[in-house]
């Protein structure tokens, strides 16, 4: 399973990358909105955050009819060979998919919350899908349910295009799309962090190095 970070902010990604644990990042208006009040301009940030990932970086269009959403598609499919176009699911936004994918330009197809917007985005040709739990689960339906379907979908038709989970909140989201085999987890810096500590771990951390100090006191590695 891959893991994205879902961010427009550079010292996060630089951060998961340097951990060795970046697989490539996914942005949106708003995550971008936050990072553009401190004062960078869009083609800037946008051009950090390609040059910093070592892997697909998916922006997404603002317009909403096929004419504005093909034109800035384009532009950010031109930028670099890691970026990807993100399109909404809306009819005119599967037509644009249709166009992009005929001219081979990878498309992450967004904002999609039951499984036949996934199987319908698929078969426009989206490389990806994203489906967002966890704002499924905000309105008191279990967010998760639908990756399963997604997954048994794509399995029954031998379908390509990649579950791309998306709006993870929490490290049981990520346990539970590794459990169903998920290609991709899209989540926040804050998840990342939660998922690589435990209590138990530092407690044991602390047990072995002050048991360590008892012969060794705070001297040289004795190797
Ligand atoms: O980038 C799309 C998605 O991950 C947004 O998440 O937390 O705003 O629902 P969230």
């Amino acid at each position: 399973m891959k893991i994205f970070l879902d961010t427009a902010n550079v010292d996060e990604i630089k951060k998961v990358r340097d951990w060795g644990l970046l697989d490539g990042v996914t942005t949106n208006p708003s995550l971008a909105a936050k990072e553009l009040a401190k004062g960078i301009s869009f083609k800037e940030l946008v051009a950090q955050i390609l040059k910093e990932t070592p892997g697909p970086v998916s922006v997404e269009v603002v317009a909403t009819d096929y004419d504005g959403m093909l034109k800035q598609a384009l532009r950010i499919g031109a930028l670099a060979d890691n970026a990807v176009v993100k399109i909404p699911m809306t009819l005119p936004g599967l037509k644009t998919i249709k166009t992009l994918t005929e001219k081979r330009i990878p498309v992450n197809c967004t904002l999609i919350f039951n499984p036949l917007q996934a199987l319908f985005a698929a078969k426009a040709g989206a490389e990806y899908v994203s489906p967002f739990v966890g704002r499924l689960d905000d309105i008191g339906e279990d967010g998760m349910s639908i990756i399963d379907e997604i997954k048994t979908i794509f399995i029954n038709y031998n379908i390509k295009t990649k579950i791309l989970v998306a709006s993870i909140r929490n490290p049981v989201h990520v346990l539970r799309s590794a459990i169903i085999g998920a290609d991709v987890v899209t989540m926040p810096f804050e998840v990342v962090s939660k998922l690589t500590s435990h209590p138990k771990t530092d407690e044991g951390l602390k047990r072995f190095l002050d048991d360590w100090k008892k012969d060794f006191g705070d001297g040289d590695f004795p190797l």
